[in-house]
């Protein structure tokens, strides 16, 4: 990346109060066990921010939000692939979608944790 571009990066993250080496972390699937990995990844995992929810039924997504203090849902991963400060996805969607998803998140360069 051009040192210029970067500068640039960093200042934006600082403007949004993130720390340069804290990883974004997106939840993808916001039931039960997605529930245990997003409490965790919003207070308990040191150089991790939660900072999006997915799920494909939006209320569930919003609710899990609300509780989790974060402003960021989508009903699809292919949503929050746009979000640039997402840096790894923790998959705890139904089992059958779990290739899929592992398969394009990887492709888009991001860390994958599959449940
Ligand atoms: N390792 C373990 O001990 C453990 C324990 C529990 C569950 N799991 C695994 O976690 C996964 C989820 O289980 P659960 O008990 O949380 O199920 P759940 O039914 O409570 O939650 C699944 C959520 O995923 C959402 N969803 C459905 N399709 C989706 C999609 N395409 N993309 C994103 N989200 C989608 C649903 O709306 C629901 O809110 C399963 O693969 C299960 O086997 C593992």
């Amino acid at each position: 990346m051009h040192p210029g571009l970067l500068i640039g990066r960093l200042h934006t993250l600082r403007k949004k109060g993130m720390d340069f080496n804290m990883i974004g972390v997106c939840v993808v699937g916001s039931g039960r066990a997605g529930m245990i990995h997003a409490r965790n990844f919003a207070a308990n995992v040191p150089g991790a921010k939660l900072i999006a929810m997915v799920d494909p039924v939006e209320d569930v997504a919003r609710a899990a939000c609300k509780e989790l203090e974060i402003d960021k849902s989508y009903s699809s991963y292919e949503q929050a692939l746009e979000n640039k400060d997402i840096d790894a996805y923790i998959v705890v969607s139904p089992t059958k979608f779990h290739m899929q998803t592992v398969k394009d998140l990887a492709s888009a360069g991001k860390h994958v944790l599959c449940e």
